[in-house]
């Protein structure tokens, strides 16, 4: 035979048969999931991307049909034409959606044998994470990574009805390009023809869609590839895909309402969520003093609260020296916690050390008195004040972070995450939106000794900030968003600078002199003075978006083939060495001692 499908032609999934199909003749393919072989009748489940359907050979039906499923293991890949029936009373199976029903199969096809798996094709799986990676196909079998890649194209599918509908144009940019400035380490590919030379992966294609936009586009989307080659962590990956999007004459009021009715299409046609819109916004310095970070999680309370003018004269030195030398004190007041054990405050203090907090002071309030390493260092009028700022009640636990305001809002801002991890005060399925706006231009590179964007050079300053670029620079706020998922970043954009003059100015203010700033995005520059209308946009973080919405923990599990922890392809074995000819034709000499 030729072809083995021959006139074999599936007539369903193995998810959809029904009771009301019973007596139907049907044809179905798949993958044998589990076989059982009850002393002469045989039970295979098959598999296929929908779900499972059982299929039944009995030797009263069919003596060599029978014979030849004895050959059957797990993984085989099967065609069978079959009829429904119904299955017995006492073989129901309520939890499966074909539980009703069983296909007695009258012909059997054997496309492929398979050799025994690398670890069994279900959702409680055990294997480790890198045998499922190096297996990724395997680990692709199983129902609930099946969904999360099926949920992805429904949410793809969603964006791009959305967006059509709304008059975004869906235009390609190069992958081989020049470095954009995102922050992150570029990956660099050389160049053949161009020896010694290099072309960047972009980190987005931020400067492609501002040319768009100055090229007349109007209103540009993509769903792209970005690549940043940076410490990665459950949310990272050295290749991720945007949703980017760009649009010219409009201001941030209106990008935002754009990106919150794409945001609520996904959710529908995903989740089958109706989202509440606007979503809430929040500004940078508030999320910061509130929650200590620029993502702040909103779904629970926990809120840290300043303490820095009530120790500033504290018998406790830590605490006065930090507020004497420009820093912070917070305090977090976990109530009702007082009975948290040594350990668990050990544990704590550790975590804050984690994000550079040189300790974690803390006091428990006891009906009669305070219990605490630090109670002693303070006056009973800064008492007083510290319980009525902190609302401090008999059973509360309070802890201080003390350190420049960005060690003390980091670090009490994560505690405070983990506290609500530990308390159990997040519930799963909430989704809570927060724009964070108002975020400053610059921050200062403390190693660098320089201005750095905190979004990208090419995000505008508030109109009303723009003179004090020279004289206040830190003072000076952007027209710069994020969206936050569930104290994540899943999106973030603004409202760009379209004039040359001023662009050149941020560029300086960033330590990018005129000749840097032409070497660098000359092109650009050019294409400001070339007419540019006032335009902004966004970029959502696809595989984080899909990590919230499948309920993962990691954005591996919405990624068909993603990386590991340490940027390698398990699967394909990248990245690998190249060959001495390749190296030799790109003018490239390894100098990397051989282990
Ligand atoms: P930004 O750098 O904020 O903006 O990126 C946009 C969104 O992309 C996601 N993201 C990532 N996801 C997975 N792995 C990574 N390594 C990674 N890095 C970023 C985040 C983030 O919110 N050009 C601008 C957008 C603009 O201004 O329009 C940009 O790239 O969810
Ligand atoms: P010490 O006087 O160093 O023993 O510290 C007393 C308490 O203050 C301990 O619980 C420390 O964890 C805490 N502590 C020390 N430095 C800091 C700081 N910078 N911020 C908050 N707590 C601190």
């Amino acid at each position: 035979m030729t072809d083995l499908l021959g006139n074999l032609k599936r007539t369903h999934h193995c998810c959809q048969l029904r009771n009301t199909d019973i007596d139907t003749h049907v044809i179905l393919m798949g993958w044998v999931q589990h076989r059982r072989d009850h002393g002469g009748v045989i039970f295979i489940d098959l598999r296929d991307k929908e779900g499972i359907t059982q299929i039944v050979f009995n030797p009263e039906n069919s003596k060599a049909v029978h014979e030849k499923a004895r050959d059957i293991r797990s993984e085989y890949v099967l065609g069978v034409k079959g009829k429904v029936i119904a299955r017995p009373d006492d073989m129901l199976n309520p939890n499966m959606e074909t539980g009703a029903i069983e296909v007695l199969i009258d012909e059997l096809y054997i496309f492929s044998k398979a050799k025994t798996p690398a670890f069994l094709i279900e959702d409680r799986v055990e294997a480790s994470e890198s045998i499922r990676l190096q297996y990724r196909y395997l680990d692709l079998r199983r129902p609930q990574l099946k969904k999360n890649i099926l949920a992805r194209h429904q949410a793809t599918m969603a964006i791009r009805n959305y967006l059509d509908d709304k008059g975004f144009v869906d235009i390609e940019t190069p992958v081989l390009t020049k470095s954009t400035p995102e922050g992150a380490r570029d990956y660099l590919v050389p160049s053949r023809v161009n020896q010694g030379e290099f072309f960047a992966l972009p980190q987005s294609p931020q400067l492609f869609k501002q040319l768009l936009m100055i090229a007349g586009f109007d209103k540009y989307y993509q769903i792209v590839k970005c690549f940043r080659d940076e410490d990665l962590r459950a949310d990272r990956q050295p290749e991720f895909t945007q949703i980017d999007m760009e649009l010219s004459f409009v201001n941030e009021e209106q990008i935002m309402e754009i990106a919150e009715g794409m945001i609520v299409a996904i959710f529908k046609r995903v989740r089958d969520l109706d989202l509440v819109t606007p979503f809430p916004r929040i500004t940078y310095d508030d999320a910061l003093s509130r929650f200590g970070l620029d993502r702040p999680d909103l779904r629970f309370g926990l809120e840290l609260c300043e303490v820095s003018d009530i120790v500033k004269d504290a018998g406790f030195k830590v605490f006065a020296n930090v507020v004497k030398n420009g820093g912070l004190v917070k305090a977090i007041n976990a109530k009702g916690c007082a009975t948290f054990t040594r350990k668990q405050i050990d544990e704590l203090t550790e975590f804050a050390a984690v994000y550079k907090a040189k300790g974690l002071a803390w006091i428990k309030i006891k009906e009669a008195e305070w219990q605490s390493p630090i109670a002693k260092f303070f006056t009973d009028h800064e008492k007083e004040a510290l319980k009525n700022r902190l609302d401090l009640e008999p059973g509360d636990i309070v802890f201080f972070v003390a350190d420049q305001p960005k060690i003390t809002n980091e670090a009490l801002g994560q505690l405070r995450n983990e506290l609500a991890r530990r308390l159990e005060l997040i519930s799963d399925d909430t989704y809570n939106f927060t724009w964070v706006t108002h975020f400053p231009l610059l921050d200062y590179d403390e190693t660098e000794k320089r201005y750095q964007a905190l979004h990208h050079p090419f995000t505008a300053p508030l109109e009303e900030d723009i003179e004090k670029l020279t004289s206040d620079p830190l003072a000076v706020k952007s027209r710069a968003y994020d969206l936050v998922l569930n104290g994540i970043e899943i999106g973030g954009g603004s409202i760009r600078i379209h004039s040359p003059e001023l662009q050149s100015k941020v560029l300086h203010c960033l330590g990018i002199d005129d000749t840097q700033a032409n070497e660098k995005f000359g092109f650009l520059l050019d294409a400001l003075a070339s007419g540019a209308p006032p335009h902004g946009g966004i970029a959502f973080g696809l595989d984080r978006l899909m990590m919230l919405l499948c309920g993962e923990d990691s954005i591996r599990n919405v990624i068909a083939f993603p990386k590991t922890q340490k940027a390698t392809c398990l699967l394909t074995e990248a990245p690998s060495k190249a060959s001495p000819a390749q190296l030799q034709e790109l003018a490239i000499k390894v100098s990397k001692l051989e282990e």
